[in-house]
């Protein structure tokens, strides 16, 4: 039995620099919204505000003194400014928005506050966990195989002395396999959802060990 359990919209932040002026990096799942801020202490005086995509485009443009929000044509549909906080919120995020985003002030001159590395990735797949048991010398022996993405791991668990965790991954996908109380469970994961797919030791040991009973007699 496969459980599904997806995150809607997690986000993993990695502050690579800190202070003033950092690269944030930030992961969002495809389809889901994303909120960038800004940290308003420190900011000193400006006449407007644009957060800028990496194509030069002002998503939006925010003037102090008449706190008018002037967001660009092909963002209006999907995007919230706040005139308190001044943070940006992307709806609907597709792969082809992944770049960075900038927050800049300008005044008597231009500076800008924060940028975003925002990287646009969908939830993993549920893993594939296959099993074969045996047994033998009065336990039952369970070797296991899961896949998901690029990623293999095998191990090999005896009933009910199970504790091993095998762990590997690929770039930003992890698996990992392990053995949980009565269950093996796999779990698949990368920074904004995981799932998994377990097996129930119990049912596949009891019915091997019936077996035994069966070849025996
Ligand atoms: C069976 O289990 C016993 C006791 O745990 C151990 O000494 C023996 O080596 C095992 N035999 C095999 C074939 O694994
Ligand atoms: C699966 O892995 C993710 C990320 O490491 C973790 O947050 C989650 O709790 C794990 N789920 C299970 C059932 O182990
Ligand atoms: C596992 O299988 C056993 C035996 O069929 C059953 O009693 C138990 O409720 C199952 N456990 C889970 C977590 O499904």
């Amino acid at each position: 039995m496969a459980v599904d359990c997806l995150l809607a919209s997690f986000i993993l932040l990695i502050i690579s620099k800190t202070g003033f002026s950092a690269e944030i990096s930030v992961f969002v799942e495809t389809g889901a919204s994303v909120q960038l801020n800004i940290q308003t202490q420190g900011l000193t005086e400006f006449d407007q505000l644009s957060w800028i995509n990496d194509k030069s485009v002002n998503i939006i443009k925010f003037f102090i003194e008449t706190k008018k929000v002037r967001p660009h044509n092909s963002y209006k549909d999907r995007v919230d400014f706040n005139d308190k906080t001044f943070s940006l919120t992307l709806k609907n995020m597709q792969k082809t928005d992944s770049g960075l985003y900038t927050a800049r002030t300008s005044g008597q001159s231009d500076k800008d506050i924060v940028t975003y590395r925002v990287s646009v990735i969908d939830a993993v797949k549920i893993p594939v966990l296959t099993v074969d048991s045996s047994w033998s010398n009065d336990s039952c022996v369970i070797s296991v195989t899961c896949g998901g993405h690029e990623l293999t791991l095998s191990s090999t668990f005896v009933y009910t002395a199970c504790s091993r965790e095998e762990v590997t991954s690929h770039e930003i996908n992890t698996l990992i396999l392990y053995c949980s109380e009565k269950s093996i469970i796999c779990n698949h994961s990368n920074p904004v959802s995981w799932k998994q797919d377990r097996i129930n030791i119990t049912q596949l040991c009891e019915g091997k060990y019936q077996q035994s009973l069966y070849q025996t007699n």
